[in-house]
């Protein structure tokens, strides 16, 4: 996190240009996310919509959806048909290549702060298995255990590599095919032909592109600034000869998709505005929002406070006193003013997470007309989430009983993936 930040977005040398808006005093960077505060001190909700304006990016529209359908056969995952993965940059590109049976890759990333992530966390990434299920491409993971040391006083070198490990571990449990998965930490894995990526990007970033587009300022240490060319480098396929091959020539040509919080945008504009100039391909995005924290919309739940969120290592009983005790509720102040009103479920934190974390359609449908007719109570709401999430996470931690060191050393060892692509391109005709 950046103390002394002055965070503005805003960036005159960058193509993805953030166009002048008045500021809401709404903050979103990789280091700050907030929608800010009204003149009475409340925190307000992030506004979606208002982001996507100003960092020029694009919303995930129902042509957007119907095409994505139309050409990979598979109907749009909840997150995207409810919102929750909302934006992009250049989607199309990709299902363009997609249909084709042109080669693409997935990247994501997390930067590990804690021994244990958080339902939040695992939203990129129950999106990232997906698409990695529905495109069989190969997928990137990026732990950067150097980020978080390079930002963080508290955080020593050794803490990020034992959070790397421990959250690699989260990860696998999510489900990734492990021929077609590779997670590697900055730690270990910058070197080769990946650290002359850094470079040639390094050399690109000037200091001042930072600053706008992070709000850094001269206080900020000289690692901060140069880490957004290392993150950035692991989007250009040829970082990884090990997977691509050595044709530079072919492998600069393939672009990637990275799915993402949309608070990591940031990075990626700067990598959009210098690739073609290295020759390579601008990496297209895929952005989701964030899980509000318990206490309410305004907020995300955040590793360090407890309170804040449900981790993945809660128990069931814990699950169910962090819900009744710290949920911000959309209901009334009594049971027959509820009745007689209803409740609001914009802003009832169970209810947002069912949107999150409830498959059936139909039935969350039925549950917010209950809840808004005052049919059903602040009470009945919580129970039912909190079954919900018992239920993910349950399911996550027997996954993650099985992920032994082995197993973890494996995903993260380079070597080369197998993955099939579209088993159905469409041939361009010859003419
Ligand atoms: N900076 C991210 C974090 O702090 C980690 C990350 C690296 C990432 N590369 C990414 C996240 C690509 C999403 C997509 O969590």
């Amino acid at each position: 996190m950046a103390d002394e930040a002055t965070p503005e977005i805003n960036n005159l040398n960058i193509e993805d240009k953030v166009p002048q808006t008045k500021s809401t005093g709404q903050i979103v960077t990789p280091f700050d996310v907030s929608g800010g505060v009204d003149e009475s001190g409340k925190l307000l909700p992030v506004d979606y919509d208002k982001l996507v304006q100003q960092f020029g990016a694009s919303p995930l529209t129902p042509t957007i959806l119907e095409r994505f359908e139309k050409v990979t056969g598979h109907r749009p995952h909840r997150f995207m048909r409810r919102g929750i993965v909302f934006s992009h940059r250049d989607l199309t590109k990709i299902l363009d290549l997609h249909e084709k049976g042109k080669p693409f890759y997935l990247y994501t990333g997390r930067g590990p702060s804690s021994d244990s992530m958080h339902v939040g966390h695992t939203v990129p990434f129950e999106f990232t298995k997906w698409l990695q299920d529905v495109f069989d491409v190969p997928l990137v993971i990026m732990m950067t255990d150097d980020e978080k040391y390079m930002h963080s006083a508290k955080i020593e070198i050794e803490d990020a590599k034992r959070y790397t490990k421990a959250n690699a571990k989260d990860i696998i449990a999510v489900g990734f095919d492990m021929k077609k998965t590779f997670i590697f930490s900055d730690f270990d894995f910058v070197g080769g032909a990946f650290y002359e990526n850094i470079c040639r990007l390094a050399k690109r970033i000037t200091i001042n592109q930072i600053r706008g587009t992070f709000g850094f300022n001269d206080s900020n240490n000289i690692g901060e600034f140069h880490f957004c060319a290392i993150q950035s480098a692991t989007a250009f396929a040829t970082s990884f000869p090990q997977i691509f091959g050595t044709d530079f020539k072919k492998v600069s040509s393939i672009p990637c998709l990275i799915p993402c919080a949309i608070d990591q945008d940031p990075y990626f504009r700067q990598c959009r505005e210098h690739a073609e100039k290295m020759k390579y391909k601008k990496p297209s995005l895929i952005h989701s929002v964030f899980l509000p924290a318990l206490q309410g919309p305004g907020s995300k739940m955040s590793a360090s406070v407890d309170s804040s969120a449900i981790f993945m290592n809660d128990t069931p009983n814990k699950i169910k006193n962090k819900i009744n005790k710290f949920a911000f509720s959309g209901g009334q102040e009594t049971a027959e003013l509820h009745r007689e009103l209803g409740g609001n479920s914009k802003v009832d934190v169970p209810f947002q997470y069912l949107t999150f974390f409830l498959e059936d359609d139909e039935e969350l449908e039925r549950i917010r007309a209950a809840y808004e007719k005052g049919e059903m109570m602040t009470g009945e709401m919580k129970q039912r989430c909190i079954a919900e999430l018992q239920t993910y996470v349950t399911a996550f931690q027997e996954r993650r009983a099985k992920v032994t060191d082995e197993v973890v050393a494996e995903y993260m060892r380079p070597r080369p993936l197998e993955w099939k692509g579209n088993p159905n391109p469409v041939v361009a005709e010859k003419k």
